[in-house]
């Protein structure tokens, strides 16, 4: 076990603030970095983005069309994912998490479980959302099996979703009703 392997009792789950803008950037910067296969943005792409780009991520409107949450021990980042409403009148019922990231040396100490479940439970206060929606990496099945205990349910698997370099990868479509507890 890593010496700095987190509890998850220790951890405190909060949504960003733009004074969150600098760390999170550096999180997300190194899920680019060492999982291109995970995530559709580059690492070039987002780091040539400006630090307002991601203040605006995390900005602290209650109805903002997006949020990030953060795990936290002490002040350290443990921990981040993001949760995107749909404004359109027809599809305002769904939400999207996105950008799910625990770095290496806290895995396997319900981090991600901890952060997935404080996104449903912020989606679940927004009016009218019903419906939470991912996509991960086929094969990714550590992060699949994770959504998958907290409620998540595939639907379908779309081919040549992202290419990785030469590659392409799939994505395994997943949704959460939120009216089943
Ligand atoms: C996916 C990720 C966020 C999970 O974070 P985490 O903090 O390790 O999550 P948790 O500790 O809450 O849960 C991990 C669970 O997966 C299990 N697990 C680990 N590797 C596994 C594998 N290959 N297959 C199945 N289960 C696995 C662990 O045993 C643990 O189970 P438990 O809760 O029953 O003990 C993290 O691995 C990560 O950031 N990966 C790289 C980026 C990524 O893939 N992001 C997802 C993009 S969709």
């Amino acid at each position: 076990m890593a010496s700095d392997m987190t509890a998850a009792a220790d951890l405190e789950v909060r949504r960003l603030g733009p004074a969150d803008a600098a760390p999170y950037r550096t999180l997300m910067l190194e899920a680019y970095e060492l999982h291109p296969d995970a995530f559709t943005s580059t690492v070039a792409e987002r780091a040539s983005l400006p630090l307002s780009w991601w203040e605006s991520r995390v900005k602290p409107e209650a109805n903002a069309d997006e949020l990030v949450l953060g795990a936290f021990r002490g002040s350290r980042l443990a921990g981040v994912v993001g949760l995107s409403f749909e404004s359109r009148e027809k599809a305002r019922h769904k939400a999207h998490m996105f950008g799910m990231y625990v770095p290496s040396k806290l895995r396997n100490a319900g981090v991600g479980k901890k952060l997935v479940l404080g996104v449903l439970e912020f989606a679940r206060k927004r009016p009218g959302v019903k419906v939470v929606q991912l996509t991960v990496t086929q094969g990714n099945t550590a992060a699949q099996a994770l959504y998958e205990r907290c409620g998540f349910v595939p639907f379908g698997v779309e081919p040549y979703a992202v290419a990785v370099g030469m590659q392409f990868v799939s994505k395994v479509h997943m949704w959460c009703d939120l009216r089943v507890e």
